[in-house]
């Protein structure tokens, strides 16, 4: 297929790409770089894949993607993904999160394009701790601008399904974590860490606990349900066969990966790390098991390999 990935520059969108072009897709990305074009510097020879600057809450530059290229399948990952920089300006969720999806259906619309997969959320469901959430669960109600963002988001797409026959997979991803990663707790840890050693700063009282997934895992779920599309349009809640890990556990486990010792742990309290942070949840991901696909990782697992993958990078 030729497929468009929106925010392909990113993290997860980078690694996407890397799997899309080994199953032989040709993988257009478009992307503003926010974080900069690192991820996608070694596919700049790779003939199968291109690459567009492009601020794709525009309606007028999304069209002409559609209109200039052939395009079968698009990946929309493109998003504001510091929660807590939305949180102080929530026009960069609005712009970013919900115009980019706005655009993009649009320009699918316009373009008669059909098969759309979508990076969505957790924090589209807010705060539901004693409920194993369900991709069905109702009554939700996000906590942050990015969950409203992404829950908005997620309506327009199933009113695009309906309205024009398209058809939609939404993926509801937990924390994400692996190589290329740019923020997020385990990040920050072995930020903190490297500039002082012997004190590491925890957001909350550190109690928080929530899944991680290792992006690799979550790729290929992505790519599974691309082999084995199915048209109407499926939401699949995604994350990991184990419990999640507590704040504290991750500091544990990053401390003990970067051979330090006697690191002082000092909180700055309270229950989650920000306002709109979410700091527990629970997913029932039966149904994305039913299709087959297993994580290989839990999230300790996911979460130590991503300190040595950091450490293997030179962070
Ligand atoms: N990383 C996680 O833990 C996590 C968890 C749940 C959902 N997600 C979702 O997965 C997707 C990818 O996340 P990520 O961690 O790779 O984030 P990322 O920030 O690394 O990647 C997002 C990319 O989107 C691009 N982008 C943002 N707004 C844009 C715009 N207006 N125009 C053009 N490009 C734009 C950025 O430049 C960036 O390259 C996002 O939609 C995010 O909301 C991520």
């Amino acid at each position: 297929m030729n497929v468009f990935v929106a925010g392909g520059a990113g993290f997860i969108g980078s690694h996407l790409i890397d799997h899309l072009l080994a199953e032989g897709h040709t993988v257009l990305c478009a992307d503003k770089l926010v974080m900069g074009g690192q991820n996608i510097e070694h596919l700049r020879d790779n003939s199968a894949f291109s690459f567009c600057e492009t601020e794709l809450a525009e309606q007028d530059a999304v069209d002409r993607i559609f209109a200039e290229n052939k395009i079968d399948a698009v990946y929309h990952l493109a998003a504001n993904s510091d929660i807590q920089k939305g949180g102080r300006e929530p026009s960069i969720d609005f712009n970013d999160t919900l115009l980019t999806t706005r655009a993009i259906l649009e320009g699918m619309r316009k373009a008669d394009v059909k098969k759309l997969f979508f990076a969505s959320t957790s924090a589209v469901y807010g705060e539901m701790p004693d409920t194993a959430l369900t991709e069905t669960t109702g009554g939700i109600m996000p906590v942050s601008y990015y969950g409203g963002a992404k829950l908005a988001s997620e309506a327009l797409i199933s009113s695009y399904v309906s309205m024009c026959d398209m058809s939609a997979v939404i993926f509801r991803f937990p924390n994400v974590i692996g190589p290329r990663l740019t923020h997020g707790a385990v990040f920050d840890f072995i930020r903190k860490l490297r500039k002082n050693p012997a004190e590491l700063e925890i957001l909350g009282n550190g109690k928080q606990c929530k899944p991680y997934i290792y992006v690799l895992d979550l790729v290929d779920a992505i790519v599974k349900m691309t082999r084995e599309f199915a048209a109407g349009e499926n939401v699949y809640n995604i994350s990991v066969m184990s419990d999640g890990t507590t704040v504290t556990h991750i500091a544990e486990i990053v401390v003990e990966e970067l051979g330090l010792q006697n690191v002082a742990f000092r909180y700055t309290g309270g229950d989650r790390g920000w306002k709109g942070d979410v700091p527990r949840f629970e997913y029932d991901i039966s149904k994305i098991l039913a299709t087959g696909w297993r994580p290989q990782y839990t999230s300790d697992e996911a979460v130590r390999q991503t300190v040595k993958d950091a450490v293997k990078a030179g962070m």
